[in-house]
C-alpha cells in the first residue's frame, strides 16, 4: 500500500509536530499494511521560498532517518510537496525541485472556491510546456465551490492523476461524491492527508475498505497499480 498525501514529517508545517507524532503516525500506518510513503509538506510560494523549504524539509527528513536506522519496520519514505496553487505557477520554474524525488510527479493544492479558465490554463501548462504530472490534491473537497462546473469538468479531461484523502469515503458528506469519482472512470491515487495521530491519523486502510465493499477488490486493484507503476518509474 502506497499513501500519496501525507504530512509525517516532523516541524515542517501544521502536520506533525515532533518526532514522537511522526513515529506514531508512522506506526498506524505500518499497521493498515502502508509501505510506502509520500511525505509532501505544503509549499505556499507566497510564504516560504522554494529554497528555505528545501532545507527545512531536509532538516525534517534526517531526523526520520535517523530513526529509520533504528527502527524497521518503518515504510519506505519520499519526499515531495503539497504545492498550493498560485496565477502563474503553470510558468513557475521551482516546480521540478518540489516534485516526489526521482520523478516529474507534482502534488498541486487548488483554491477552495470556484475554479477560473485561469487556473485550468495554469495547469494546462504544467502539463504540456513544463511536462511534469500532476496530481491534484483531495479532489473532493472542491467540488461543492464549483457552482459552474465549466472549469471542472474541463479539468478532469486533462491527462492528471485525482487523489482522494481515505477519509472522505468515511464520512457521509463525501462518500457518495468520492465513489461516483472513481466510477466515472477517473485517474485517482489515494492519501491519508494525515496531519496527527489524533485528529487526522493516518486512515487508509478504512478508506480502502469502503472502496473494496462498495466498488469490488478489482477497482482497488486498478488503483493500485496505477499507484505502484508511478511509484516504480520515479527512480
Ligand atoms: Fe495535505
Amino acid at each position: 500500500m502506497i499513501d500519496f498525501h501525507t504530512h509525517i514529517l516532523p516541524a515542517v508545517d501544521d502536520g506533525s509536530r515532533n518526532l514522537e507524532q511522526t513515529k506514531e503516525l508512522l506506526h498506524q500506518a505500518y499497521e493498515q499494511g502502508v509501505r510506502h510513503i509520500l511525505a509532501t509538506p505544503h509549499f505556499y510560494a507566497d510564504r516560504d521560498s522554494a529554497g528555505h523549504f528545501l532545507k527545512k524539509r531536509e532538516e525534517s527528513f534526517n531526523e526520520v532517518k535517523g530513526l529509520q536506522k533504528k527502527e524497521d519496520w518503518i515504510p519506505e519514505i519520499r519526499t515531495a510537496a503539497e504545492v498550493y496553487y498560485f496565477p502563474g505557477i503553470g510558468k513557475a520554474d521551482v516546480l521540478p525541485k518540489l516534485c516526489m524525488e526521482g520523478s516529474r510527479l507534482i502534488l498541486l493544492e487548488l483554491p477552495f472556491a470556484q475554479w477560473t479558465s485561469g487556473m485550468y490554463r495554469d495547469v494546462e501548462h504544467i502539463i504540456d510546456r513544463q511536462k511534469l504530472t500532476v496530481m491534484l490534491a483531495h479532489v473532493e473537497r472542491y467540488y461543492e465551490f464549483q457552482k459552474d462546473k465549466r472549469v471542472w469538468r474541463d479539468m478532469f479531461e486533462l491527462p492528471l492523476y485525482a487523489q482522494i484523502n481515505a477519509g472522505s469515503f468515511l464520512r457521509h458528506s463525501k462518500r457518495s461524491f468520492a465513489l461516483k469519482f472513481i466510477k466515472a472512470g477517473h485517474q485517482v491515487l489515494l492519501g491519508s492527508d494525515c496531519h496527527n495521530p489524533e485528529v487526522r491519523p493516518s486512515n487508509l486502510k478504512a478508506g480502502r475498505d469502503v472502496i473494496s465493499k462498495k466498488l469490488g477488490d478489482n477497482v482497488l486493484e486498478e488503483i493500485d497499480t496505477r499507484g505502484r507503476l508511478l511509484w516504480e518509474d520515479a527512480k
